[in-house]
């Protein structure tokens, strides 16, 4: 497991990690956003529709669909929220095993943990906690030679831009 911590002072920091993340990300990869309502899980995956080369506006807290794709320039952002979910034969059930498991899709998730029995090994898990007013401690870590590696490529740009 490979780990980075990023302290981010401003919805702009937030994003601009989301956007290295798009760059640097596989196909194939799954990322999973965990923190209290408000700590930045939307804004982070709208950067990472940016660095896909997606379009951002299209992205919001997906609460009330369960899921939106969004199509980036090679790779298509599949994008979960899991918060109104009954359980997980519910999440099963609009098939996201085969997201999972699509190589031309990254798919983000939103509120991971409860559905934490259906996840890959493999993934970038990333944890958002709310320090203050505008500042927020993002946790990265990597499962997986290709997740591990992402993370320390991210932690090399971020040391630059933070
Ligand atoms: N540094 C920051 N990074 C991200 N968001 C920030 C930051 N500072 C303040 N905010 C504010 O925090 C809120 C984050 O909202 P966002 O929808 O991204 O959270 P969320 O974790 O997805 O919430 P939910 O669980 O409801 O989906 C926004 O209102 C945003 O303006
Ligand atoms: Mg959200």
């Amino acid at each position: 497991m490979t780990s980075y911590a990023f302290s981010s002072r401003s919805i702009e920091k937030t994003h601009a990690l989301g956007v290295t993340l798009g760059r640097l990300i596989d196909h194939g990869m799954t990322i999973t956003l965990d923190g209290e309502l408000g700590s930045g899980k939307t804004h982070l995956v709208r950067g990472i529709a940016e660095g896909l080369g997606a379009d951002t506006d299209a992205v919001n807290s997906p609460t009330f669909v369960l899921m939106q794709t969004y199509p980036g320039t090679e790779l298509t952002l599949c994008h979960f929220d899991t918060y109104r979910l009954g359980d997980v034969d519910e999440f099963l059930a609009i098939g996201v095993e085969e997201y999972l498991h699509d190589d031309s899709c990254v798919c983000a998730i939103e509120w991971a943990e409860r559905v934490s029995e259906i996840l890959p090994e493999n993934r970038l898990q990333v944890r958002l906690t709310q320090t203050g007013e505008t500042q927020r401690e993002i946790e990265l870590k990597g499962f997986g030679s290709a997740c591990e590696k992402l993370v320390a490529a991210t932690r090399d740009e971020g040391s630059l831009t933070q």
